[in-house]
């Protein structure tokens, strides 16, 4: 199959990537980061997560940032909903779309959830119910789907199975994680291969953490099979507070960057997503973890200052 000619970005920065950080982020620098992904022309922004706090404490404020965003017409900004206490939150809050999440690994899912993978399904049932009820639109993720920190390989028939479940419970899309970044193109072709021969490659994601700096290579590969939907942070933030040494999900701007060169259309400012990049990074104290962003950084920043951002 040729790569798709049209990309969409789902910019995770805001949940996956603030979830892992140690240093509380103010409420208002978070709405200020989504709100200026949404002006360089993402359209799909997940925002928050609607666990529990005393699992990932800097996911706390979800409710305050979903009522305090000013929202962009024609912009979804997902949330992340583990079981119906997260659901019913996030439908309060006035969240239209939400995302479940499993994982094809035991281990993982244990540590991460704190469940059964059969289990999870079972949770997931009644969000699933819910959602339809309120008309909200459902995404789904798949962890470990090439390697498991506590499991070692995963059997892609394992991931094959899990998704399959998914997209029939009525998830419109499932994301594929790397959660730890250990595949490389051969590994992601595998298990994209016995993935696509249970669903359509219309309805699958790729979402690759770049622990081993292997995610571009990978996002080529799943390109090459014609996956159009890419989960990446801005400034490559994050991890995942279960997965140990997980680093931060492939950047924004590498992908875009990447994809521009590639002449794949995304609808999404390189130089705008860079600036977003240097200003958390700014409020984090560190340089982004992102090649694209140091390498434009002396035009951008002085384009930030210029503005008083
Ligand atoms: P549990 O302890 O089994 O749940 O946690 P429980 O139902 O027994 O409840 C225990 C307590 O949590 C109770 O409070 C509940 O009210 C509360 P207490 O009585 O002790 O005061 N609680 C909640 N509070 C707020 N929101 C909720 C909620 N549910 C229960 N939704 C649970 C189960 C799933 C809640 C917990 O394990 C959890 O919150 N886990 C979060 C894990 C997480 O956020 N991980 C990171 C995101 S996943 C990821 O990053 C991977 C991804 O990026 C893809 C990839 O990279 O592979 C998506
Ligand atoms: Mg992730």
């Amino acid at each position: 199959m040729t790569q798709p000619s049209r990309v969409r970005i789902y910019e995770v920065g805001p949940r996956d990537g603030l979830q892992n950080e140690a240093k509380t982020v103010p409420t208002e620098v978070k709405v200020a980061l989504i709100e200026r992904l949404a002006a360089a022309g993402l359209r799909k922004i997940e925002a928050t997560s609607f666990v529990s706090p005393k699992w990932v404490p800097q996911m706390a404020d979800s409710a305050e940032v979903m009522t305090t965003l000013t929202r962009k017409p024609g912009v979804d900004y997902p949330v992340l909903t583990p079981n119906v206490k997260g659901f019913e939150a996030a439908r309060d809050a006035g969240a239209t779309e939400v995302a479940i999440f499993g994982a094809a690994s035991e281990s993982f899912s244990q540590k991460n959830i704190n469940c059964s993978v059969t289990e999870s399904l079972a949770r997931f049932q009644p969000v699933m119910a819910q959602a339809a009820a309120a008309n909200i639109a459902v995404r789904g993720y798949v962890s470990c789907v090439v390697g498991c920190p506590y499991e070692g390989r995963i059997d892609p028939k394992v991931v094959a199975d899990v998704v399959a479940r998914m997209i029939d419970m009525g998830c419109y899309e499932v994301s594929l994680g790397d959660t730890i970044g250990v595949g490389t193109p051969k590994d992601i072709r595998d298990m994209l291969r016995i993935v696509q021969d249970r669903v359509p490659v219309a309805k699958l994601a790729l979402h690759c953490h770049d622990t081993y700096g292997q995610a571009l290579a990978n996002i080529l590969a799943g390109l090459e099979m014609g996956i159009a939907v890419i989960d990446s942070s801005v400034a490559g933030l994050g991890g995942c507070p279960y997965a140990a040494g997980a680093s931060g999900n492939v950047a924004t701007e590498d992908v875009l960057y990447m994809l521009n060169g590639l002449g794949i259309e995304t609808g999404v400012d390189l130089d705008k997503i860079i600036a977003a990049a240097w200003y958390i990074s700014d409020f984090l104290g560190r340089e982004p973890a992102s090649k694209v962003a140091v390498a434009l950084r002396d035009n951008i920043r002085h384009d930030n200052i210029s503005k008083g951002l």
